[in-house]
Order: C-alpha cells, then sequence, then structure tokens
C-alpha cells in the first residue's frame, strides 16, 4: 500500500513548473458576456510532503477570458518569504506570531483594487492581475493579528468585513476595511477559548462568529499534531455583532455542537437572522469524510436568543459559493461541491440549490472527472440572481487533463457551454474567485 498522502498524488500532486501560454483551446463556446480573470489559489507544496494537504505553497492559477475566447493562462507561486528559502520565525520577537510567515495558499480575493491571496495564520498577501508579488499588507499598521481566507464583501457599502483568530490572545479579533481599502476597526472580541475558526457570515447590519468546539490544545501542538481538537465540553455558540459594533455588542447564542468550515450565507428576515452553512456533526478529518458536511439552516431569534436547526440537503458537501453580490442578503441560489462516498478526498459534482423552492439539481463532469469550487460569475454587474456562468476547474486523473469549466447557471444539469483546455494539470487546490473587468 502506498504511503504516499492523497494530497501529493493523483489529482492533488503538485506540480512544479510556472507557465504562460496564450489562446487555449476550447470545446464549445467561451461566453462573450465573460470579461475578466479566472483566479484560483490551492497549496502547491514545493518542499516535499508538508505534512498536511493545508501546509503546501501557494500557487495561484488565471485564465482570461475575453471577448469570447480564453486568451491566457498562467501560475505562479506566491513569493512569500518561505517560499523563497528565507529563514522564517513563526515567533516575533514580542511573543506574538510572525503575521508574515504564511503560504498565503487558500483563497484570492478583490478588494479596492487590490487582489489579496490569503491564509487564515497570516497577513494578506497582494498579487497582481500577472499573479506577480507584491508583499504582505498589514493595512498602514493598523493590522497585527491574523486575517482569515474567507472575508466577506458588502456590495452596499464596499466594506470588506473579517476576523483573525490565534492560539496567542487576542483568541479572535474583528477587522472592518472600507471601501477604499482603509481598515476603520481591528477590534478583539471576547471568546473562552481559541478554537478554529475558519469562516464567518455577515448579514446587511450584522456579523456572526461561529465559536465551535474545535479548542486548541498545546500539548498537542508541542507533539507535531494538528492543535486543534474536538472537546464538547467547550460548547458551540454564534455570536452575532451589529457590523458597527464592538466586542461589547455581541451577543452569544448556544448551539447543537458542531463543526461549519465553510458558510453558504447569512441574511435578515422578519426580524430573524438565517444562516446556511455545511454542518459537521464533528470537525471533519481531512479527507472530509468522518461525518458527512449536510447543508443546514439556522434560523436565530435575536429577541429571544432561540435557534432553530433545519437540514437542507442530506449529501456531504463543501465549498458553497453564491452571486457574490448577494453576500449578507436573502439568496435564492447557492452551490455547493458533493463529496464522493469512501476513503479518500475526491470530489464528485457540483450542487446547485434552490433554497426557496427546496430544490437541488446536480451537474455530473462524467466518470473519473472531480469538480473543484463553483464560482458564480453573472452577465453583467446588474444581472439578475442566477444569471450567469458557474466556472469550476476540473481534473480528468485518468487523462492528466485539467479544464475549466463553464456551466450555464440556469441550465445547470446541461453541457457546459465551454471546457477551456488547461495547457497543463491543475492540481485540487481551495478557493478562487471571478474577478471581472467591470464590476
Ligand atoms: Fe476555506
Amino acid at each position: 500500500m502506498s504511503e504516499t498522502p492523497f494530497y501529493m498524488q493523483g489529482n492533488f500532486k503538485p506540480i512544479e513548473t510556472e507557465v504562460s501560454f496564450e489562446e487555449l483551446e476550447v470545446i464549445g463556446e467561451v461566453p462573450a458576456a465573460l470579461s475578466g480573470h479566472f483566479l484560483r489559489n490551492g497549496p502547491n507544496p514545493t518542499k516535499g510532503d508538508p505534512g498536511h494537504w493545508f501546509f503546501g505553497d501557494g500557487m495561484l492559477h488565471a485564465i482570461r477570458l475575453e471577448n469570447g475566447h480564453a486568451t491566457s493562462y498562467r501560475n505562479r507561486f506566491i513569493k512569500t518569504p518561505s517560499y523563497l528559502g528565507e529563514e522564517v520565525e513563526m515567533v516575533d520577537a514580542n511573543g506574538q506570531m510572525n503575521r508574515y510567515a504564511t503560504t498565503a495558499n487558500t483563497h484570492i480575493v478583490e478588494h479596492a483594487g487590490k487582489l489579496l491571496a490569503l491564509a487564515e495564520s497570516a497577513f494578506p498577501v497582494e498579487v497582481t492581475r500577472d499573479l506577480d508579488t507584491v508583499g504582505a499588507v498589514d493595512f498602514d499598521g493598523v493590522l497585527k493579528t491574523s486575517f482569515t481566507a474567507h472575508p466577506k464583501f458588502c456590495n452596499k457599502t464596499g466594506e470588506m468585513l473579517a476576523f483573525g483568530y490565534s492560539f496567542l490572545p487576542p483568541y479572535l479579533t474583528y477587522h472592518r476595511v472600507d471601501a477604499q481599502g482603509k481598515m476603520v476597526q481591528s477590534e478583539a472580541i471576547e471568546v473562552p477559548g481559541s478554537t478554529m475558526m475558519h469562516d464567518f457570515a455577515i448579514t446587511e447590519n450584522y456579523v456572526i462568529f461561529m465559536d465551535l468546539p474545535l479548542v486548541f490544545k498545546m500539548e498537542e501542538a508541542m507533539a507535531g499534531n494538528m492543535p486543534y481538537v474536538w472537546d464538547d465540553s467547550y460548547g458551540a455558540r454564534l455570536g452575532i455583532m451589529p457590523r458597527n459594533g464592538g466586542n461589547a455588542d455581541v451577543k452569544w447564542v448556544e448551539i447543537e455542537p458542531c463543526y461549519v468550515v465553510h458558510t453558504l450565507n447569512a441574511f435578515e428576515q422578519d426580524g430573524k437572522i438565517v444562516l446556511d452553512a455545511a454542518r459537521y456533526a464533528e470537525f471533519p478529518d481531512v479527507s472530509f469524510n468522518s461525518s458527512p458536511g449536510l447543508m443546514n439552516r439556522w434560523t436565530i431569534d435575536l429577541a429571544n436568543s432561540k435557534v432553530t436547526e433545519e437540514i437542507l440537503d442530506d449529501r456531504n458537501c463543501d465549498f458553497p459559493r453564491l452571486d457574490p453580490r448577494l453576500e449578507g442578503l436573502h439568496n435564492r441560489f447557492g452551490y455547493s461541491t458533493e463529496f464522493a462516498d469512501g476513503p479518500g478526498l475526491e470530489m464528485k459534482q457540483l450542487i446547485k440549490y434552490d433554497l426557496d423552492a427546496r430544490k437541488t439539481e446536480t451537474h455530473d463532469f462524467g466518470e473519473g472527472v472531480a469538480p473543484g469550487e463553483g464560482v458564480f460569475a453573472g452577465v453583467a454587474p446588474d444581472c439578475g440572481e442566477d444569471e450567469g456562468f458557474i466556472l469550476v476547474m476540473t481534473c480528468d486523473e485518468g487523462r492528466q487533463q485539467s479544464e475549466l469549466q463553464i456551466l450555464d447557471a440556469q441550465n445547470f444539469a446541461g453541457d457546459p457551454v465551454a471546457r477551456v483546455q488547461m495547457p497543463q494539470r491543475v492540481p485540487v487546490g481551495f478557493h478562487g474567485n471571478w474577478a471581472p473587468d467591470v464590476r
């Protein structure tokens, strides 16, 4: 039996080259409405097995779509100090975590004209659309803690709302960045302990922190193990805070213990807060198969702190996404990636949720073809919800061929409208975004 971990083989196997190609082959037709870059981040270890799927050096892939063509592809390592082989201390002279120590391998987002490559333990790293690394971003020195890989964007105010968590106090910090890219608030939020907090959610007026029982244990860290472990005694709670409020304004509500890696969305409705996310009964192991992630709805009544829960779908999924213009607002549609049963981490198909009609559709990519995360791209800045495309990087292990597949969101189960042929295999990664030329 192979000793090689799953993230070092098959569709996950890292690649070594940085390449640039012009005019990619396309099966079908790239929609003329799409003008911009599809950007994808993920771990791509350069120095052998890093010990965990999460720990590889960050590599970005960019495909440019324009005038009905896939005009270019390029991939670049993110030139972080650790990638460059510089001596990187994890703890600085003040006993605080060195926030320049990062792989920046998890996500890529655009805000206030800057592209930021993100990993949750560190500062963001700015990159250009050509994927050149500019450097770490500390918001003119205001940012002192880590910065989540999953900030949220308010389409009304233009703000970027975020948080950071740490195993050293402050365990949780709220960050608010205005539309011009200025960090206007960075405030510690009191929690009972250090928990692993990968994502959060926003509504029109609130942010929602998820303080769940995956708790930091120093003895595990010292033993070289995954330092965040399940601890039933910690309890589980959601912290609802006015977006412009602070620690004193957080209302914590207890929920059934669970873990959430990624939220789909949250919004306010009839005086309550609705939160949809892939819910695990316990923390999933690295293959996401220890307990299934089921799309779940929490409805929180702030008046009496009562929370109701409802399972929306019984398939094992994660990587939920929505039309980004609706972050924090009512969304009818959402999209996620379903995992295959069995050992290892294998993506099976994409799911589309009609959350109002309580219906789902799936897109099956065919035998041996595994999809990544489905990213929504609208046909125009002012188009309706679901009026656009789902962009998804696929891997066909048998053919060693990756494709950027473009699905018509409104004909979700139908054939892709375009299959852009990648000139090299793109390993399975984490998250990506569509960066349109015009917003
Ligand atoms: Fe994530």
